[in-house]
């Protein structure tokens, strides 16, 4: 199912006759959200699957979050059938046993007096694992390659008041990365997967005018005054009386935030696009507001505006099934060929140690109707 995708990144970016036959298409050196906080308790040890890695995550008893790969160097037995004591992971085939936040081995109970093997240099796949918002964040360093000297930070949700709401959402779509993704930043489906009378009308589609400004790995939805033809931002703008502006940055590997603010009131969210496997990847969706908006009022909508992406995106892996050709279209799709120019230049720039050359060469105003 990957095909379609890099057919389409071929086409685009010109990258993909070099990239090796199994290449998934995955950006590899990024944090990416396993599984969701609430998920593990206790000494659970839980499975999540992020770039076709299997992990296994858990909180050690001093409430550090870890992510091992779910395999234990001695004869690949998942770890995850083993045992926690908080510590250390008790393989559960011969008993070896792993400490949980740096993978190296702590005990091969085998082994006799006699024996030379340095146990100290044993070591279980290990990964950067941090807990924010709500998500154990992973980093995936690619495979046979080092962390780098200095691992960024994981990502953290932008809030600007002490008190706020927060909830979160997901889905999961039967398809790569990259549709993933430029579904998640396609403008145009609106009218047609999401009419509703809260949201849009077919009728009331128009012509827009949205300017767009390149930021390091990404770009950016200048910070405008959103949609005049959506209830929920005339509401606002009618409640504080003050302008409503909105801004939306997708930034690589898979992250799109947008941030409306008007007067004291704020509202931040973030969807990330993670692929689990090439066929499979989960779309995360986290929100905050100190806006007097009821937490299940909101999700009540968001549920099914996910629900519209995913049923879209389902009917859509069923045609892509046969490999069919694709087009990316001006203006509508732009935001989708920044993306393939983005990845294809960021491998690029990482394969030939020069700085990466940015798909837009400044501000640019796209135009579409919707
Ligand atoms: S397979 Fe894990 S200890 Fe042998
Ligand atoms: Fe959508």
């Amino acid at each position: 199912m990957s095909e379609p995708a890099r057919t389409l990144t071929a086409a685009i970016s010109g990258a993909g006759e070099t990239a090796p036959a199994n290449d998934a298409g995955f950006l590899w050196d990024f944090w990416y959200p396993a599984i969701r906080s609430s998920a593990v308790r206790g000494n659970d040890l839980v499975t999540a699957m992020l770039l076709e890695v299997p992990l296994v995550v858990g909180r050690t008893s001093e409430d550090r979050a870890f992510a091992m790969r779910d395999s234990c160097p001695h004869r690949g037995i998942p770890l995850s059938h083993g045992r926690f004591d908080g510590k250390t992971v008790e393989c559960s085939y011969h008993g070896w046993r792993f400490d949980a936040c740096s993978g190296q081995c702590v005990e091969i109970p085998s082994l006799t007096s006699q024996d030379k093997l340095k146990i100290d240099r044993v070591f279980a796949g290990h990964h950067p694992c941090e807990e924010r918002d709500g998500y154990f964040w992973v980093y995936m360093n690619g495979p046979g390659t080092r962390l780098p000297e200095a691992v960024p930070d994981a990502p953290t949700l932008k809030t600007f008041s002490e008190k706020y709401k927060i909830t979160h959402l997901e889905c999961e779509l039967p398809s790569h990365i990259d549709h993933g993704i430029i579904g998640l930043m396609d403008p145009a489906h609106g009218p047609f997967v999401h009419a509703s009378w809260f949201w849009r009308k077919r009728g009331s589609i128009h012509e827009k005018a949205k300017q767009f400004e390149p930021i390091p790995n990404g770009f950016r939805m200048s910070p405008h005054t959103p949609s005049s033809n959506s209830a929920p931002y005339r509401m606002l703008q009618k409640y504080t009386g003050e302008p409503v502006t909105t801004t939306i940055d997708f930034v690589l590997p898979n992250m799109r935030t947008e941030e409306i603010r008007s007067g004291k009131l704020w509202f931040s969210s973030r969807a990330t696009v993670t692929p689990v496997r090439r066929d499979l990847c989960r779309i995360d969706f986290v929100a905050a507001w100190n806006l007097l908006l009821p937490v299940w009022i909101f999700r009540s909508f968001a549920e099914k505006f996910l629900r519209q992406d995913q049923e879209t995106m389902v009917q859509q892996a069923e045609g892509l099934k046969h490999n069919p050709r694709l087009m990316l279209i001006d203006d509508a799709d732009r935001p989708a060929k920044w993306y393939f120019g983005l990845k294809a230049n960021l491998l690029e720039a990482r394969r030939t140690g020069q700085p990466m050359r940015h798909p837009m060469d400044g501000p640019v105003t796209l135009h579409w109707r919707s």
